[in-house]
């Protein structure tokens, strides 16, 4: 049986690696994870040995490689390596390695480990197109995600040959984004993946709004979208579909996300009031910015436009739209109860008010089903750690969470789902 290690620091991970090209972004993963002080066992197909050799897995992951369960029988590799695992990543998937997870063959180290391991199990499929949408796949897919496997969605673009479509490796960051994911999800009895909100949609904005002076400034934030992205590739792995709109992130997206790209607040609003309706939950994490250009100047602003050698351009700004209050509004017109509402809220104490009063105060006036407040006295933005307090629409703490971005994010969509039964 697993422990319950929920982050990659000390977790110890049986990466996986299918006989397909993508192997060699694999090595990336492993890099990753060894830097996240994770314990990790490479266990390759066969097939996956013409790609990319043992030598490699070997000085990457600090381990000797294993491929067969007849190599150092003694120490019943295929029994110990399965149920030692915190957490198994296969990457990549072959459609032939989806296929023999799927029966449950244990014809070699690896599909033997993912029959002991009752640990979550990240599939990261890499294959040409046809093969990723032939009917036998996408059964065995479905059936794979039914019984709590994470199977990622390939991303799109150029594969191997000439032609270019769904069936690539996603880049390694994401695969290490989405084991973390897993590893911190809630589990089913099986050790699996709870998928508590399949079915569901998710509209997630994250990043930090850019707001155009002239056409080579702008006023921005330090937001990195981490958050944001935390809480996509937690909802992912939970079956939530995601719809991300990005303002200016420079990560890769998270497999399956249906990524928009905007970056304006003005973009942002628009975005958001095109699809809220069709969403379960609205999940502000973005940093909007609150004040905008009265007037973009459609040439670059010259210090010299100012009057006198010492002045300087006085800069105008209007109020941006508040998109949090707008879509609690939105719903209240609409009369329903969808989407829930997420807001987030920074706050640094001043004035006579504590950072956890001006929250609260926040909360009350936003009226979104749950703030998450962030007390950033010191300096988080970036940062990969977090700490918050959950507050409902009256103020009251609901629920805390500390630890990474991952961490924090699971428990957000913990209370949204337990709060929030009117989310179907
Ligand atoms: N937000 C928004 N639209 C804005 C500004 C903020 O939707 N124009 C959202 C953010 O995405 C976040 C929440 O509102 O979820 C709180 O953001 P914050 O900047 O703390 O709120 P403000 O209303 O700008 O409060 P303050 O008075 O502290 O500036």
């Amino acid at each position: 049986m697993s422990s319950m290690q929920r982050t990659l620091d000390g977790a110890r991970v049986l990466v996986g690696v299918g006989g397909g090209i993508a192997a060699y972004k694999t090595a990336h993963l492993v890099r990753g994870l060894v830097g996240e002080r994770a314990e990790v066992r490479v266990v390759p197909t066969a097939a996956s040995l013409e790609f990319v050799g043992a030598a490699t897995w070997e000085a990457l992951s600090h381990h000797p490689v294993l491929t067969s369960v007849f190599e150092d029988v003694d120490e019943v590799a295929h029994v110990r390596f399965g149920q030692e695992a915190d957490l198994l990543v296969i990457a990549p998937a072959t459609a032939d390695l989806l296929a023999r997870l799927r029966i449950g063959r244990a014809d070699d180290l690896l599909t033997a480990s993912a029959l002991v391991t009752r640990a979550p199990v990240v599939v990261a499929p890499a294959m040409h197109t046809e093969m990723w949408e032939h009917p036998s796949t996408r059964e065995n897919v479905a059936v794979l995600r039914e019984r709590g496997v994470t199977v990622l969605e390939p991303a799109v673009g150029r594969l191997t040959g000439p032609d270019s479509g769904a069936g690539r490796l996603p880049e390694p960051a994401a695969l290490l984004d989405a084991a973390r994911a897993a590893l911190a999800a809630p589990r089913d009895e099986d050790g699996g993946v709870r998928r508590d909100l399949a079915g569901r949609e998710l509209l997630i904005t994250a990043g930090g709004t850019r707001e155009d002076l002239d056409p080579v400034r702008f006023l921005a934030n330090h937001s990195s979208g981490r958050q944001g992205w935390a809480l996509a590739h937690a909802a992912l792995v939970r079956g939530a579909r995601v719809r991300l709109l990005a303002a200016n992130v420079d990560l890769d997206t998270p497999p399956g996300a249906l990524r928009q790209d905007v970056g304006s607040a003005e973009e942002l609003a628009e975005s958001v009031a095109a699809h809220r309706r069709e969403v379960d939950a609205l999940v502000m994490a973005a940093a909007v910015a609150d004040f905008t250009a009265a007037e973009r100047s459609g040439s670059k602003i010259k210090k010299d436009d100012a009057e006198g050698a010492d002045s300087v351009p006085a800069l105008a700004l209007r109020r941006t739209q508040d998109i949090l209050r707008h879509s609690v509004l939105d719903r209240a017109e609409t009369g329903g109860d969808r989407p829930a509402i997420v807001g987030f809220a920074a706050e640094t104490g001043g004035e006579g008010a504590s950072a956890l009063e001006l929250a609260r105060a926040k909360a009350r006036r936003k009226g979104a089903d749950l703030l998450v407040f962030n007390d950033i006295t010191g300096d988080v933005f970036g940062a990969a750690d977090n700490s918050v307090r959950i507050l409902d629409r009256e103020g009251e703490e609901v629920a805390r969470a500390e630890g990474s971005k991952t961490l924090v994010a699971h428990a957000v969509l913990d209370r949204l789902l337990t709060s929030l039964p009117e989310v179907r």
